[in-house]
């Protein structure tokens, strides 16, 4: 059993010492003694994230001090054996390696590995047994945590034998008097990505897990929103009383959203080819991070009062107008180019990719969200794969000052940019014009900047560290709810239909850019074409501070 924060048989070690910027903050919340169940424990989400992320919550004292996992999966392998594994995973990819080997092993001692089928009702009855004696051993109460890192085609079937197995109780409705004593366990499920590949199969997986699950026990996962800079966008427009006033289509002038990866597809090229950037990239994580920059001021920092923000976003999304759909989207596959010096193959050459694939690397949209707030002000979206470099970030355009006393229009000034960097060099930077020293009045862009390195000296934790952390919390604010993945599936299928209708005529339009380029020229005149020539309208390449 782990011993408890603080007990004198923690190791100690000076990569677990206080922050000292958070002295005099409140403690962080302790969840109530669990036991994690890992489907497709023999997978690369838990080998590279999963046990990586719940050892360094363990490291820094984030878990309860009584906490079990129990891996799941069709293969024989024996509790040893698994831990040995996890070790080795850990020992690559945990945030803060090599691994303290004291803590290690008593982080080992509660791990375990239960063999069976997701399909087999009989896996699910030895499972439960097994909790039970886990539980009984280790003094738990029964508080369940089911995380399905598991193809999707068995996400359904998961759960429905987690009921068959009175595994997952529905909590008590949220009407019901309060008993007295302590809170019945609860059972929490956490799904992976994707959630459907389209509208259709989204709601019908919906409506098959609320057939045993309770809304409140579904925890849908998009890492996006477990990243630190994600989080901060809500702080900064928050809590900081000068920037709400400009958020919106009197002061900004356009925003560009960028998902920029350097990478290719990584030997997941089967997956890849159903996919498509489309679904890999902006179907969750980019039109996650559109909604919470966004939303209205939630009434309240809970779950639903800011995921119903952010779901009004979602359903404010303008349908791409047919007659103009080129404008709006543009999509792309990499053919061969370098990386950093690098020679790298095309798409068409990757592993388990057809040679005469349609499907694409690379997507760029142009969007407006029907509201008051954001009347007229155009959003750009863009995600590809093999591109110079990663980079995720949100770069706000304002508008020009109304009246130009100095230069010539476009020569000298440059509209204000405000880009939040996401990752990676996480940070904020605003640029401005300013005054070049000298006899004449000549304008330089200059840039105010604050990175999240050197300001709190800490690296952020991994994503999943959050977001497990919050579901054993109980806190699902940054889990995606069901109507809001049905609403950001409900747009991007119209424009999925409109592949597959151009696709059934022969009209197919699908670009090319070489591995290394920032995407076709198509995707920049998706910009610039628009704009009065000289504006200084362009997309953002990582290029701040400026
Ligand atoms: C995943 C996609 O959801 O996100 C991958 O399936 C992509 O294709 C990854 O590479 C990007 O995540 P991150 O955290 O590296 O930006």
């Amino acid at each position: 059993m782990l011993e408890p924060p603080g007990s004198p048989a923690s190791p100690a070690s000076p990569s677990v010492l206080p922050n000292p910027l958070r002295e005099g903050l409140a403690e962080e919340r302790v969840p109530e003694p669990a036991v994690m169940v890992i489907f497709g424990a023999s997978g690369d989400l838990a080998h590279r994230k999963l046990l990586p992320a719940l050892y360094s919550l363990t490291r820094d004292r984030l878990l309860p001090a009584r906490f079990a996992i129990v891996g799941f999966a069709r293969r024989a392998v024996s509790d040893d054996a698994f831990r040995e594994e996890m070790r080795a995973a850990c020992n690559e990819f945990a945030r803060r390696r090599p691994i303290d080997a004291a803590l290690w092993s008593a982080f080992a001692r509660n791990i375990f590995y239960h063999q069976g089928e997701y399909e087999d009702l009989a896996s699910f009855l030895s499972l439960r047994q097994r909790l039970g004696d886990i539980e009984r051993d280790l003094g738990l109460h029964g508080n369940r945590v089911f995380y399905l890192a598991t193809p999707p085609s068995s996400f359904a079937s998961v759960i429905r034998s987690l009921g068959q197995a009175e595994l997952a109780p529905r909590p008590p409705p949220p009407t019901a008097p309060r008993p007295a004593g302590p809170p019945p366990p609860f059972a929490r499920v956490i799904i992976e990505k994707p959630f459907g590949t389209d509208l259709e199969t989204a709601r019908a997986l919906n409506r098959d897990i609320h057939e045993t699950l309770d809304e409140r026990q579904i925890y849908r996962i998009d890492h996006y929103l477990g990243k630190e800079t994600v989080q901060n966008l809500v702080v900064f427009r928050f809590a900081n009383g000068i920037f709400e006033p400009i958020w919106n289509n009197r002061f900004v002038d356009h925003v560009q959203i960028t998902g920029a990866e350097s990478i290719g597809v990584e030997g997941r090229g089967g997956y890849f080819e159903q996919a498509g950037s489309m679904r890999d990239m902006v179907q969750n994580h980019l039109l996650q991070v559109l909604s919470l920059f966004a939303m209205e001021p939630p009434v309240t920092f809970d779950a639903d009062a800011v995921r119903d923000e952010k779901l009004k976003v979602l359903k404010a999304l303008r349908t791409i107008p047919e007659s103009d759909f080129e404008q709006h989207v543009v999509r792309a596959q990499y053919t061969a180019g370098s990386i950093g010096g690098q020679a790298v193959p095309g798409y068409r050459q990757e592993p388990n990719v057809s040679p005469s694939s349609t499907t694409e690397t690379f997507v760029a949209l142009k969007l407006h969200i029907d509201s008051w707030r954001w009347a007229g002000v155009p959003f750009y979206l863009r995600s590809g794969k093999r591109l110079p470099k990663r980079v995720t970030e949100i770069a706000v355009y304002f508008k020009e000052a109304p009246h130009l006393l100095f230069g010539r229009r476009g020569e000298s000034i440059r509209p204000n940019v405000l880009a939040i960097r996401i990752q990676p060099d996480e940070g904020i930077a605003l640029n401005f014009g300013s005054k070049l020293p000298g006899p004449t009045m000549e304008i330089a862009p200059v840039s105010m900047e604050f990175r999240y390195g050197s300001s709190f000296g800490v690296e952020p934790p991994e994503a999943y560290e959050r977001l497990i952390l919050d579901c054993l919390l109980g806190d699902s604010t940054l889990f995606t709810r069901a109507d809001e993945v049905e609403a950001s599936w409900t747009w991007v299928s119209r424009i999925h239909r409109r592949w597959a209708e151009e696709a059934a005529d022969g009209r197919s339009r699908l670009d090319s850019y070489p591995a290394g380029s920032w995407g076709p020229p198509s995707v920049r005149t998706m910009i610039v074409g628009a704009s009065p020539p000289g504006s200084g309208r362009t997309w953002i390449t990582a290029s701040w501070p400026w």
